[in-house]
């Protein structure tokens, strides 16, 4: 692999596609290469910056650092932009479909109507799952989070699907690609029939992805279940909405996974994890719950205070980005959405009320204007699922069904580039110095008193 020349600076004019840094404590200067994307920001490229000057760069959260190359999604922040491709997130749920815009994410470009069913039927060859892994869903309790037992049995595909493991087989890479967005419904719905002591449906592949997913949760076996359309139309745009997000946790987490070499099904398991945490995928639930806690559009002053205290942990979930400084064009489309089904459904939720109050005081508090918070993609989302009859436990799964084409995209895009590596952070050490073994019957007898009132508590 090419490693970018790290030259220090000299006499000359610098080209301007470099930076100069300046060790003040030495007075050495060196110059870095800049790099500048198809659109984006300008990096400087410091990955000679350590090998040549022993000088590490601390950037907790990767608030500010690029970690890879990619050419699937692009996000400017501050505009609110978010393109698949090169197609923005608004026109591709106005005028795709969730396999469609699978297509493009995994391959780069819109199908072509063979391609397209060709990609759909290969999907649907995928949607059962090994008769065996009913038993494993009997492992788990009935009160189980359904995130848990996604996060179990993504990771045990492996030990069923050997014939997909080998990640230097592309056409392995690929079977394992298709499996993963093929299954996701089906594991998911059934973690829900399984919570319910219900029998699980099995895939009806005469049924669009979205219309399946319906009817594996919500079918009743003694009944004739009926496809709403709305409902799967409305459906097959929030996974839309949900598919990819660049570097995001989770995103970054199969990233790093897959960088060790580790298995498609691991991987996307360990992004499922990540997913799961209240300030990323199990933020929609978090929204739910915040609102429930808030209970009428009264108590909103009460609860902006908090989020704005910072002595109060509470902050309002489904607000704020990383990267968004203006409106989630996703929330956008999702709130729309939402309107929508609420109508068709005609049901009059309190919740969506108190959700657009909350909004609408947040939006106009100096706090959220200062700090550019606005809702993000999981502030809506919730209401619409709940809507629709799913439980709030439920929602992250949701997303994760969503996603995992963006995490497999990824995964296969990280193994191709030339310039990946394994995953390997360094830090900043601030523990103790090097000192030699105390024998256990010299412990505990300092020349000083020890005190113990870090026992209860006091600093
Ligand atoms: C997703 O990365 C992605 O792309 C993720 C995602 C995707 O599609 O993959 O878009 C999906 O995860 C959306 C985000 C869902 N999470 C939530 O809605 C949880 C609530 N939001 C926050 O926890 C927060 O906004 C984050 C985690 C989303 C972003 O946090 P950052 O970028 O680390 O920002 P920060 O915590 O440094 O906040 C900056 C300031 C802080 O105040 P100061 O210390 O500067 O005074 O804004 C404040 C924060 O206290 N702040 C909030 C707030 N979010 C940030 N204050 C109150 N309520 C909030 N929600």
């Amino acid at each position: 692999m090419t490693k970018a020349p790290m030259k220090k600076a000299a006499a000359q004019t610098l080209p301007d596609d470099s930076f100069t840094i300046t060790d003040n404590a030495t007075g050495k200067s060196w110059q870095l290469p800049a790099r500048t994307g198809v659109m984006g920001n300008r990096l400087m490229d410091i990955r000679r910056l350590y090998g040549d000057t022993g000088i590490l760069t601390y950037d907790p959260g990767f608030t500010s650092t690029a970690s890879c190359q990619s050419d699937i999604t692009f996000i400017d922040g501050e505009k609110g932009v978010l393109l698949h491709r090169g197609y923005s997130i608004e026109q591709l749920a106005l005028h795709s479909d969730f396999m469609e815009t699978c297509y493009l994410l995994l391959y780069g470009e819109l199908p072509t109507p063979e391609q397209k069913v060709s990609f759909d039927a290969d999907i649907k060859n995928h949607t059962l799952l090994h008769d065996q892994f009913i038993s494993f869903y009997k492992g788990f309790m009935r009160n189980a989070h359904p995130m848990a037992i996604m996060v179990g049995v993504v990771g045990a595909l492996s030990a069923f699907y050997h014939d997909s493991i080998d990640i230097t087989d592309l056409e392995q890479r690929q079977l394992a690609a298709h499996r993963l967005i093929a299954k996701m419904p089906t594991i998911g719905a059934y973690a829900y029939k399984y919570s319910l002591g219900m029998t699980f449906p099995l895939p009806r592949n005469e049924l669009s992805y979205s219309e399946n997913l319906l009817q594996m949760m919500f079918s009743n076996p003694a009944e004739n279940y009926q496809i709403n359309p709305v409902l799967s139309k409305a459906i097959d745009r929030i996974l839309i909405l949900h598919a990819d997000h660049e570097q995001n946790a989770s995103t970054s987490t199969v990233r790093l996974a897959g960088s060790s070499g580790a298995n498609p099904y691991a991987c996307i398991a360990s992004g499922i994890a990540s997913l799961w945490g209240p300030a990323h995928g199990g933020a929609n639930e978090a929204v739910l719950n915040m609102l429930s806690e808030i209970g009428t559009v009264a108590q909103v002053g009460k609860y902006i205070h908090k989020a704005k205290d910072k002595s109060d942990p509470f902050r309002l979930m489904g607000f704020g980005h990383r990267v968004y400084k203006n409106y989630d064009p996703r929330a956008a489309v999702m709130r729309n959405t939402c309107h929508e089904v609420l109508e068709v459904l005609g049901i009059e939720d309190p919740k969506l009320k108190l959700a657009l109050e909350l909004e609408k005081i947040a939006l106009e508090d100096p706090y959220f204007v200062e700090k550019k918070l606005y809702p993000n993609v999981d502030f809506y989302s919730g209401i619409i699922l709940k809507a629709m009859g799913f439980p709030t436990s439920m929602f992250t799964v949701m997303f994760a069904i969503g996603r995992t084409v963006g995490w497999v995209s990824h995964w296969k895009e990280m193994l191709k580039d030339e310039h990946q590596k394994i995953g390997r952070p360094r830090q900043l050490y601030l523990g103790q110095k090097q000192r030699d073994y105390m024998p256990i019957e010299r412990r505990g007898h300092t020349e000083k008193k020890v005190s113990w009132s870090w026992l209860w508590g006091k600093k």
